[in-house]
């Protein structure tokens, strides 16, 4: 039996140089089981002869919004999709189903989809870091379409960035990603810290470290897709909240720490990704400090709260997850960071040399648990790493919650 044994999915294939890879794609989805409906544009046909992929899916191939056979499919070819996959999306298409256009059988199709919807984006780098292409893939996500992140590497046009078709790899696993989490995390309530926290040092200076955001705002838009009520706390970010998220933006750790306590004991699950600053300076000067002012002078730093720490010794049932920020030994640091804050899970960045994890798009992850698992989670998008810690995470809160069952003391409350 084929990993997508019976599944429906819909290949929308675009007119882009790559659209031949989706004749591969197409070739593995039906290996695994799956049954495709391949649907082109009329720039696709351009690139790969359509009997390609009738052969290949033994099903008709679909492109025409007025065809007299089926006038209707539009509609009918997602209503009992389990997953409309778009690969290759050309910049049209994907801008297309941002403005909620519908000027083809494809864009009709995406339009009328109530399925999940993946979308591999290839086209020229430039194109892809156009503003309204990187607004338009911004609509579409907090939307809950999962947009991949196209490859860097070679490009059609000769030249070298981002813009490759993302590898078949990533984009099987994401199809995986779509269909087996579907509302699986419905009834979980999820606290998540994100971004770095900022420490005033006077009226116009602080103290602040380069975390972007990212993984935390994906694990939020990833835990609501997957049907959880999510309080997303952040720090100062330049990222606009997911859909149906909850967001509360804080500036200190202190303010951080108050937010994240309000909330603790709503929470089944708190998901520490916030780089806290450990520091702050002892005094903070209410007026700018005159540059004079500084000279000889040291900066007195303090310790600011370990909040994970502290709400660790507070927790009732909640499942505590942190991360951990590691330039060297990965393991063992997160080892002890495992046990001394009691958490059930540690997510450790390896945040030295091109790896860093901070700002980037992509992250790797090692995982632990407190049974002793050892995960390596290797590089992907960041939204599709939130998804595979999300099902690492289920289980654990399962477990908790039968544990508590069976502790005499909680079970009489
Ligand atoms: O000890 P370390 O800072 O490496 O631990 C990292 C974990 O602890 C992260 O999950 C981070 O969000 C959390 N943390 C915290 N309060 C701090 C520092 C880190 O909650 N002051």
């Amino acid at each position: 039996m084929g990993k997508f044994n019976k599944t429906r999915i819909v290949l929308g294939v675009t007119g882009s140089i790559s659209a031949y890879k989706a004749v591969s794609l197409l070739r593995t989805l039906v290996g695994e089981g799956a049954e495709v409906s391949v649907v082109m544009t009329a720039a696709a046909k351009q690139f790969v002869a359509p009997l390609t992929f009738e052969v290949l899916s033994k099903r008709p191939v679909y492109g025409d919004l007025f065809s007299e056979q089926d006038p209707m499919a539009h509609l009918t070819l997602t209503e009992s999709a389990d997953l409309l996959l778009i690969a290759p999306s050309t910049a049209n298409t994907l801008s297309k189903s941002a403005l909620g256009l519908a000027d083809d059988l494809l864009s009709t199709v995406i339009l009328a989809a109530r399925c999940p919807i993946v979308m591999a984006p290839a086209m020229d780098g430039d194109m892809w870091n156009h503003p309204s292409v990187i607004e338009h893939t911004g609509t579409l996500r907090n939307r809950g379409v999962l947009v991949l992140d196209p490859e860097e590497g070679d490009l059609a046009s000769g030249l070298v960035g981002k813009g490759r078709l993302p590898s078949e790899e990533v984009i099987l696993e994401a199809v995986e990603a779509s269909l087996a989490r579907q509302q699986d995390w419905t009834g979980q309530r999820v606290l998540v810290s994100a971004g770095p926290t900022r420490e005033p040092i006077d009226a116009v200076r602080f103290m602040t470290n380069g975390s972007s955001g990212k993984m935390g705002y994906a694990i939020a838009q990833a835990a609501a897709q997957r049907g959880a009520d999510v309080v997303l706390v952040s720090g100062p970010t330049l990222l606009a909240p997911p859909a149906n998220v909850e967001s509360i933006s804080v500036v200190t750790a202190e303010e951080m720490q108050q937010a994240l306590q309000d909330r603790f004991s709503w929470a089944t699950v708190l998901i520490m990704t916030a780089a806290v600053g450990d520091f702050r300076p002892r005094q903070v000067a209410t007026h700018k400090i005159k540059k004079d002012e500084w000279v000889g002078e040291a900066l007195e730093l303090e310790r600011t709260p370990d909040i994970l720490a502290e709400l660790s010794r507070q927790r009732t049932h909640q499942v505590l997850v942190g991360f951990a920020a590691e330039t060297d030994n990965h393991i063992e640091n997160g080892k002890q960071k495992l046990q001394k804050k009691s958490l059930d899970l540690i997510a450790i960045n390896h945040v030295s040399g091109l790896d860093s994890a901070f700002g980037n798009e992509t992250n790797a992850l090692t995982v632990l648990t407190q049974s002793g698992d050892v995960l390596h989670l290797a590089r992907m998008p960041k939204l599709l790493l939130a998804q595979r810690l999300l099902d690492i995470i289920l289980p654990l809160t399962i477990m908790k919650k039968a544990g508590i069952q069976k502790t005499p003391n909680l079970r009489s409350l």
